[in-house]
């Protein structure tokens, strides 16, 4: 195998920089761990930007995608598939009840696109609100739907009709919610943003005032969606107050690190969408199909929510031990420790104890994003690591 300054130096030299990298190759991984190039074992609690939900290479997604490889990678939306058939009928199962028709695409942007264009397509409508702190990706309307520190910017010349409100204050939103207003779209948990929720009242009011004003409410559940919260999606959770929004966006841990994006949305949103209105050449694709139904199926046979539910309890608990945490944010495995002070120096010492974990726009807050399947004696080496720190 090649030696990590030697894959470093050629990455360096022949792509473009994108994020700051952590100095590991990760070349295998099995669960929640990541073996690198120098035959290093790291703890994972990141998940490779929330990707890995069903942990890495779970046997059932990889040996699904195997079988499908021999048969057909793929081919478009132009003819039937019985892998999509089979993806779309999973998906919906464990949608709520009115979420009935979805629309494969390839990451969470795209899903957050033509969320926000069916949601202009069934109004006539053109403005869309979202949130400050809000991420939804970096494509020309998804980026201009991003008021979160520097993006936004990045997206010049912004696509025109959008209009930020304040997380968490409905009144904010009334006050922009007028008739050309088509659609409200929020991470029900803003990631990115430092881990941030609302009170459950919030996402049960913005359901009315999208009801009375003739509103599409949309959830990016690129992050919050396919378990990570310890329900199958945030839309009908107890923590939203069982609120279901009209449209839901997904990615990410949706195929297990095999590109996918999804939009889930209900009959009335669909009855706007006629042939040709949407479209994608690699969505659906039997490849991906093959892992959206592998990723559902593994969640469910290794009864990965109860998991989330338990082990998020244990580490509440047992983080209580770390003098310099203030606050646990987020639900599930969707989790912001705050420090007093700055996470970055944790995030560096952990790094050093081989231990990957996140960190977020709110310098004093270290993300966690694990594989579903994280269990509690992972829990306590990670709380042990950082009672040393
Ligand atoms: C909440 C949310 N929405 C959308 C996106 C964009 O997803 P992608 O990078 O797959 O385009 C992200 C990516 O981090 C995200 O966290």
């Amino acid at each position: 195998m090649r030696q990590f300054e030697d894959i470093a130096a050629s990455e360096e030299q022949f792509q473009l920089t994108t994020y700051k990298k952590m100095p590991i190759a990760a070349e295998r991984g099995e669960g929640v761990w990541i073996y690198t190039s120098d035959g290093d074992k790291y703890l994972d609690l990141y998940g490779g930007h929330a990707v890995a939900g069903t942990g890495h290479c779970h046997p059932h997604v990889v040996n699904a995608l195997r079988a499908q490889a021999g048969e057909l990678l793929f081919y478009s939306n132009l003819v039937y598939s019985s892998a999509r058939a089979h993806a779309a009928e999973k998906l919906v199962s464990i949608a709520p009840e009115s979420l009935t028709k979805t629309f494969f695409c390839n990451s969470g942007t795209e899903a957050n696109e033509n969320a926000m264009r069916m949601a202009r397509m069934a109004t006539g409508r053109e403005q869309i609100i979202t949130f400050s702190g809000g991420f939804h990706g970096r494509t020309a309307d998804a980026i201009s739907a991003t008021f979160l520190g520097k993006y936004r910017e990045l997206g010049k010349p912004n696509v025109p009709g959008h209009l930020e409100a304040e997380f968490g204050d409905i009144e904010s939103v009334r006050a922009r919610a007028d008739e050309t207003v088509a659609a409200i779209m929020l991470e029900p948990i803003q990631s990115m943003g430092g881990v941030r929720m609302a009170k459950a009242e919030f996402y049960r009011d913005l359901r009315t005032l999208c009801d009375e004003r003739g509103i599409v409410l949309i959830y990016d559940e690129v992050q919050t969606g396919v378990g990570r919260t310890g329900d199958w999606f945030f839309a009908g959770s107890d923590a939203g107050d069982r609120v279901v929004p009209d449209v839901v966006t997904l990615a990410k841990a949706l195929g297990s690190g095999v590109p996918v994006g999804a939009c889930l949305v209900t009959s009335a949103i669909a009855s706007h969408i006629k042939e040709n209105d949407l479209g994608t050449t690699f969505g659906g694709g039997m490849l991906a199909m093959a892992a959206v139904t592998a990723t559902l199926e593994a969640i469910e046979n290794d009864r990965m929510l109860e998991n989330v539910n338990s082990v998020e309890a244990h580490l509440r608990q047992r983080i209580r031990e770390v003098e310099q945490v203030v606050a646990v944010h987020g639900r599930g495995f969707l989790l912001g420790i705050e420090f007093s002070d700055k996470a970055q120096p944790f995030h560096q010492a952990l790094l050093e104890q081989k231990i990957i974990t996140g960190t977020s726009s709110n310098s004093k807050v270290l993300r966690l994003l694990p594989p579903l399947c994280l269990q509690k004696d992972h829990v306590d080496q990670f709380v042990d690591a950082l009672c040393t720190c």
